[in-house]
C-alpha cells in the first residue's frame, strides 16, 4: 500500500512538469485564425491527458526499477501474480470513457471550424503539379492568397491532376483537394501578417516546393490590392503579346514543369524551342511553330516529345487569345 501512495503522489508533479515542458517548447506557430483557437483548445486538452498518461506509465516503471531492483545476495524468483480482475476492468473502463470523450470533442470541434458565415468572401482555388492559383471575386487570378482580416473566406478548391492538400499551419485546418470534385475550407483570419500555404499531400517531384504566400491585410489594403490587380490584369490581357503571355505563364504555374533556361524538368524546356525541330516519341520530327505549340497547349497528348511521359500535363482552361500570347512569349525565349 505504501508503494501505491508514493507512486500516486509522484504522478501528480510529473504530469504537471511534462505538460508545462511541452507548452514551453512552443511546438505551435501563432494562432492566426478563429479556427486555430478552437483547434488549439482540443490540442491542449489532449496534451493534458497525454502528460498524465505519460506520468502514469513512467513513474511506476522507474519507481519499480529502483525500489524493487535485485539486491546483493538475492537469488530467488520474484513473487508470482496471476491476473487481477479489478485492475483489468479499471484499465478498460477508464480508457473507454476517455476515447469516447475525445471522439465527441473532436467531432464538436470539427463542426465549430465549419460554421458558415453568409457574408463569406469566396475564392476559387486551383491546385496542380506544382502550383496554386487563386481566382478572386473581383475577376482576377493571382498566385498569392490575400485575405482581409476578420472576414471569413470560403475556399472552393479543385485540382487539375492529382490529389493536393491546402495547409497554412497558422490557420491550423487542412483540406485535401481532389480532381473532378470541389472541396471547401472556411477560414477567418484574425492576425495581420505573411504566412505560407503548403501542399500537405505528396503529389510528385516538386511537392516540397508547392508553396505560395498568404497575406492577411486590413480590408482597405485588400481592396486597394484587388483593384490594382484587376486593372493591371485586364490591361495586360487586352494588350496581348509576349508580356501578357509571361503573366499567363506565371499565373498558371507553367514554370513548375517547363524551364526557360534549358534545364530539363518534367516537361521540355522552352528555351530555344520556337522554330526548332522536335523529335517525337513516335519517331517523327515536327517543327515547333505556332500551330504545334497551340495544339500542345490545347491537347498535350496529341504529340509526345521523345523522352517525356504522356498524360502528365493537365488541361488548362485558356482562351485562344491567351494561348496566342503564351506562344508569343515562348517565341521570345531564344
Ligand atoms: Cu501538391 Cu503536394
Amino acid at each position: 500500500m505504501r508503494h501505491f501512495v508514493i507512486v500516486g503522489v509522484l504522478v501528480i508533479p510529473v504530469s504537471i512538469l511534462t505538460y508545462f515542458g511541452i507548452q514551453a517548447s512552443h511546438l505551435m506557430p501563432v494562432e492566426a485564425s478563429v479556427q486555430s483557437v478552437i483547434v488549439d483548445q482540443v490540442w491542449n486538452w489532449d496534451m493534458m491527458t497525454l502528460s498524465f498518461l505519460f506520468a502514469l506509465i513512467m513513474v511506476p516503471l522507474v519507481y519499480s526499477l529502483i525500489v524493487f531492483r535485485r539486491r546483493k545476495g538475492e537469488t530467488g524468483d520474484g513473487k508470482h501474480e496471476e491476473g487481477n480482475v479489478k485492475l483489468e476492468v479499471t484499465w478498460t473502463i477508464i480508457p473507454l470513457i476517455l476515447v469516447t470523450a475525445y471522439a465527441y470533442m473532436g467531432a464538436y470541434t470539427l463542426g465549430e471550424t465549419r460554421v458558415a458565415d453568409p457574408n463569406a468572401m469566396v475564392v476559387n482555388v486551383t491546385a496542380h503539379q506544382w502550383d496554386w492559383a487563386f481566382d478572386y471575386p473581383e475577376g482576377f487570378t493571382s498566385n498569392e492568397l490575400h485575405l482581409p482580416i476578420n472576414r471569413q473566406v470560403e475556399l472552393k478548391m479543385t485540382s487539375l491532376d492529382v490529389i493536393h492538400s491546402f495547409w497554412v499551419p497558422e490557420f491550423r485546418i487542412k483540406q485535401d483537394i481532389l480532381p473532378g470534385r470541389i472541396t471547401t475550407l472556411r477560414i477567418t483570419p484574425v492576425k495581420l501578417g505573411s504566412y505560407k500555404v503548403y501542399c500537405a499531400e505528396l503529389c510528385g517531384t516538386s511537392h516540397a516546393y508547392m508553396q505560395r504566400p498568404v497575406i492577411v491585410t486590413s480590408q482597405a489594403d485588400y481592396d486597394a490590392w484587388a483593384k490594382q490587380q484587376a486593372a493591371a490584369q485586364a490591361t495586360l490581357l487586352a494588350k496581348g503579346g509576349p508580356e501578357a503571355g509571361k503573366a499567363m505563364v506565371a499565373q498558371n504555374g507553367c514554370g513548375g514543369c517547363h524551364s526557360i533556361d534549358g534545364s530539363k524538368l518534367t516537361g521540355p524546356t522552352w528555351r530555344g524551342l520556337f522554330g526548332s525541330q522536335v523529335k517525337l516519341e513516335s519517331g517523327q520530327t515536327v517543327k515547333a511553330d505556332e500551330a504545334y505549340l497551340t495544339e500542345s497547349i490545347k491537347d498535350p497528348n496529341a504529340k509526345i516529345v521523345a523522352g517525356f511521359p504522356a498524360n502528365v500535363m493537365p488541361h488548362f482552361t485558356l482562351t485562344d487569345q491567351q494561348i496566342q500570347s503564351i506562344v508569343a512569349y515562348i517565341e521570345t525565349l531564344k
